[in-house]
């Protein structure tokens, strides 16, 4: 059975905790796209894990995890990684692959990447990781493949300085490599998840173009530089936060307008600790988008949702939702391409009120507070998706699950 996990908003919705969960049941997780841009976060029992190219399995000590075709990997981060996974008492050995198909992020890359930032005049606020870079190569045929790394007629294109670096690496890469396709093929019967990475709205075609990633963050990302064929994912669950948060820049609808110290934006920044897991940038934080959300679900084919940070408004009176923007004279409830328009605008919000007690010991859904249980039925209305995980916490025991994805 093949689970698809992908981010519905801006990233870093809490994927990496929800596939780390899920994990449990699956026996291969396959991340199938971005690079050393995503910073997926870990909790268990109280121990973090930031994790940034290596899937959300490896903390188990018997799954098998694959960096899929659609990843753009810097050898150096990925096994200064692996060294910090060591350290903590993770043996990955024999347990990490990666897909012969997947691209080589080049040193010179970053500094490419800062270079093209200095150049426009509004930058997108990129991580500075070169992954735009590596996914221009990649479209332009120049990019090097880790299927590339023991071939003399590939390498032969390199400068000098490139192909040193490439042979310093590929003495430790070769001996991961694997074909995907075949691999999946032999594992058929296995339970695999499908872990994405930034998020739907960060994707090069579906997102806020161009103030998005340039990899496949949308489901359909999944597939072929997942090593799978579109017809085999049998279920696509939809990760979202309780509000929003971006990194970075680009058009945000519902973003509060007033950061100043005691506002509400400082408050869930604070009670979320919404800074970056990669670059420790503070998040830019608004209310919940649920046009911008409906909008995923539709061209990802989302099954379920999974709600995090609910628990981020435990100490709320009340607060918004975003249910159709205003633009000049007209009021929409669709997901405008525009940058233009989705720069100016203005959320129509929903008002709900507040539960006022913790959420994070809550086990059941049964356990939650009707008001909790009012905000997500209204989500699942408004979306027409069910929402069938809810998060309390960052802690892997702070998952409440109304319906398990691996049940047909
Ligand atoms: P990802 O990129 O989607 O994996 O998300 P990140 O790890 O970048 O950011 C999510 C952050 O929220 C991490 O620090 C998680 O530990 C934390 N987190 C995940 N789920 C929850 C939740 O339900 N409640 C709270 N308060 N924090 C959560
Ligand atoms: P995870 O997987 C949030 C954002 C950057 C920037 C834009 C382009 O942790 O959810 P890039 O370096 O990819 O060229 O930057 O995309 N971005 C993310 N924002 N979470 C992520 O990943 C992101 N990966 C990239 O901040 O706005
Ligand atoms: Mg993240």
């Amino acid at each position: 059975m093949n689970v698809v996990i992908i981010g519905a908003q801006w990233g870093d919705e809490g994927k990496g905790k929800i596939v780390d969960y899920l994990a449990s049941d699956a026996q291969i997780v396959v991340r199938f796209s971005g690079g050393a841009n995503a910073g997926h976060t870990i909790v268990r029992s109280g121990e973090k894990f930031a994790l940034h190219l290596v899937p959300s399995g490896i903390l188990y000590p018997d799954k098998v995890v694959v960096l899929g075709s659609g990843m753009v990997i810097d050898p150096e981060a990925l096994f200064r990684e692996l060294e910090m996974l060591e350290s903590k008492g993770i043996d990955w050995k024999g347990r990490v692959l990666i897909s012969d198909r997947a691209h080589i992020v080049l040193p010179r890359y970053s500094q490419m990447d800062r270079e093209a930032e200095a150049r426009r005049i509004k930058p997108i606020g990129t991580t500075g990781r070169g992954i735009g870079i590596a996914y221009a190569q990649k479209a332009s045929r120049d990019g090097i493949r880790v299927a590339d790394l023991d071939d003399p007629d590939r390498l032969a294109n390199l400068t000098d300085e490139d192909r040193r670096f490439v042979e310093t690496w590929a003495g430790q890469l070769l001996p991961l490599k694997i074909d995907l396709a075949a691999f999946l093929r032999e594992h058929r019967n296995a339970w695999r998840l499908f872990e994405g990475a930034q998020g739907a709205l960060l994707d090069i075609d579906t997102g806020t173009y161009p103030f998005v990633s340039s990899g496949m963050s949308c489901a359909a990302g999944s597939a072929a530089p997942g090593g799978i064929g579109p017809r085999h994912i049998d279920r696509i669950l939809g990760v979202f936060k309780a509000y929003t948060t971006r990194v970075g820049n680009g058009p945000f609808p519902t973003e509060f307008s007033d950061d100043s110290p005691g506002s509400l934006s400082q408050y869930i920044r604070t009670v979320g600790n919404e800074y970056g897991t990669t670059t420790g940038r503070p998040r830019r934080c608004g209310y919940l988008d649920l046009v911008a959300l409906r909008y995923a679900c539709t061209v990802n084919s989302i099954d379920r949702l999974v709600l995090t940070h609910i628990d981020v408004y435990d100490g709320l009176d009340e607060f918004e939702a975003c249910v159709a923007y205003r633009i000049g004279d007209r009021i929409t409830q669709d997901f405008p391409a525009s940058i233009r328009d989705l720069a100016r605008a203005e959320p129509v919000l929903k008002r709900f009120s507040g539960w006022k007690t913790s959420l994070s010991g809550c086990l059941s859904y049964d356990e939650l507070p009707l008001r909790a249980k009012e905000y997500i039925e209204f989500i699942e209305d408004f979306t027409e998706t069910p929402v069938s995980i809810v998060s309390v916490g960052s802690d892997r025991a702070q998952t409440i699950v109304r319906e398990s994805p691996w049940i047909r």
